[in-house]
């Protein structure tokens, strides 16, 4: 499958080295430009593009930048990529560490991935946004192994996020239904879910607990 990621640190990179791996067709950018990709080039076979041009033809998008970032990325971006592709979303709000305050994500009470979708004008699927980049690399285990992990997925687009979840386990892992994007704030930042290494009963047990208010720590 043709897969376009923007964003090659931790959890992008490690993305680009499990799914080039598992012979998928891969293009990666950064905001630096493709120049400055060449070691993951060579260690991966992946295409280094810009972030223009990642999503070009590609059935998967994963946008994989600091939420922050998501505001500057190129006008379009999204244009030719395949017919009814989906978009991954990873991202995190970190206020205090590394995003500054988002209004529209505190007073207004959008999700993270809500907020994401409206700045890049396209539904996403929130996946990974909880898992060590690590992991990706370390603890993929075959469909039905007893230490299987599993990770929480959000959409609205049904057949999106089927596609993901799908890819997910081609990677390695269960996931688990988290809902609507208005119901994933219960895989943010500081939930019981997020950063939890356990199987499915494991994740939707934590989903089920998680409180909608935000964490005095993630807040602005
Ligand atoms: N680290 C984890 O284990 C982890 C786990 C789950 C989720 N997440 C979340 O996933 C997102 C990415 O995290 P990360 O740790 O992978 O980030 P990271 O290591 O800081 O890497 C960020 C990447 O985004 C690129 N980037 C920034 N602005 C861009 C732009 N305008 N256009 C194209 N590329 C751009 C950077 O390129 P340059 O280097 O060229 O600037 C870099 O390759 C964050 O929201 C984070 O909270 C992280």
């Amino acid at each position: 499958m043709k897969i376009g990621i923007i964003g090659a640190g931790n959890i992008g990179g490690n993305l680009t080295r499990r799914l080039t791996a598992l012979g998928h067709d891969v293009s990666v950018a950064n905001s630096r430009g493709p120049e400055t990709l060449t070691a993951l080039v060579e260690e991966t076979g992946a295409t280094a593009v810009t972030a223009s041009e990642a999503a070009r033809g590609a059935e998967i998008v994963v946008v994989t930048v600091p939420l922050k970032n998501v505001p500057d990325l190129p006008a379009g971006f999204l244009d030719g990529a395949a017919e009814g592709f989906a978009v991954i979303d990873t991202g995190n709000y970190y206020p205090r560490e590394r995003d500054g305050r988002i209004a529209a994500i505190e007073d207004e009470g959008l999700t993270e991935s809500r907020w994401t979708e409206l700045r890049i004008g396209h539904p996403v699927v929130k996946a990974f946004n909880g898992t060590y980049a690590q992991d990706l690399l370390e603890r993929p285990r075959p469909a039905g192994d007893p230490d299987r992990l599993a990770l929480p997925v959000a959409g609205d687009d049904a057949v999106a996020k089927e596609k993901v979840r799908l890819l997910i386990d081609e990677l390695g892992f269960d996931s688990v239904d988290a809902g609507g994007i208005d119901d994933s704030w219960r895989q943010q930042p500081d939930t019981p879910v997020y950063g939890l290494r356990e199987g499915v009963g494991a994740v939707v047990k934590a989903l089920s607990e998680a409180s909608p208010e935000r964490p005095e720590g993630f807040r602005g």
